[in-house]
């Protein structure tokens, strides 16, 4: 099923991280990444989906959020291909009510049948797809295939901001301060250097929506959180 393998130690990083990983995100973010996936769970909810996929899960805040949002009797995946993220994310559920069915893989190749999901999501791992990764339009193909025409996308992902002033602080940030800090908190460097380096790079809400619209999704909306640092990016799998 994993077929892929990055060009650099992608899947490795996590390994070294899984134990800190949420630790790191509530000081990067300033404990703000709970209310935006909040915000991606509301749009994620808007179009009463019976099925509903995680992609890149990683220890499951967004669909454990779901899960406390959601309607009994909604179906909830969580796919990542981290068995130590995935660990963490079964050990957070195991106390919920809600049953979610979590399940190891590549995005390069998922193991679900075309037009499965009603919606589907993911918080900051779209990075981890497209940027610098030689499966780019694989990951983004399979994420299309795996929704019913017509089915939700939700994009949670760090952003370029467009204001040039924030963008330089922003940057001041992610070159100065974020690489450190992380390789501080997790004992890993190199992981928090990518994650920097990513951010830094990543696109503006403009250029993601293009990408959206190359790999087959319409009525692509999008919404800028904190000032522009991050994106909310919904969109709609064509229907043919
Ligand atoms: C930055 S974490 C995001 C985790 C979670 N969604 C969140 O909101 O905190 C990115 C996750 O994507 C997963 N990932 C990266 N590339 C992947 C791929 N090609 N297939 C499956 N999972 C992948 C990693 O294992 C990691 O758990």
């Amino acid at each position: 099923m994993a077929t892929n393998k990055q060009d650099f130690p992608l899947h490795d990083y996590y390994k070294d991280i899984y134990k800190t990983y949420d630790l790191v995100n509530r000081v990067f973010t300033f404990g703000q990444d709970k209310n935006w996936r909040k915000r991606a769970v509301s749009a994620m909810l808007e179009n009463a989906p019976a099925k509903i996929l995680d992609v890149c899960t990683g220890t499951g805040d967004l669909i454990l959020e779901i899960s406390e949002n959601c309607p009994a009797g909604t179906s909830l995946c969580g796919y990542d291909f981290s068995a130590e993220m995935l660990e963490k994310a079964k050990e957070k559920s195991r106390d919920k009510e809600y049953s979610i069915e979590f399940t190891e893989g590549d995005v390069a190749s998922m193991p679900y049948s075309d037009g499965t999901f009603d919606t589907a999501g993911i918080s900051f791992g779209l990075r981890n797809l497209v940027y610098e990764n030689s499966n780019a339009d694989l990951h983004l193909s399979e994420l299309n295939r795996v929704l019913k025409p017509g089915g939700r996308f939700v994009v949670l992902e760090s952003s370029k901001p467009s204001n040039q002033i924030w963008r330089f602080f922003n940057n001041i940030y992610l070159q100065l301060i974020l690489p450190y800090l992380g390789g501080i908190l997790s004992g890993n460097l190199k992981a928090y250097k990518y994650l920097a380096k990513s951010s830094k790079n990543y696109y503006t809400r403009e250029e993601m929506g293009k990408i959206l619209e190359k790999a087959g999704f319409r009525q692509i909306r999008s919404q800028s959180l904190f000032l522009g640092s991050v994106m909310l990016m919904l969109a709609e799998k064509q229907v043919n």
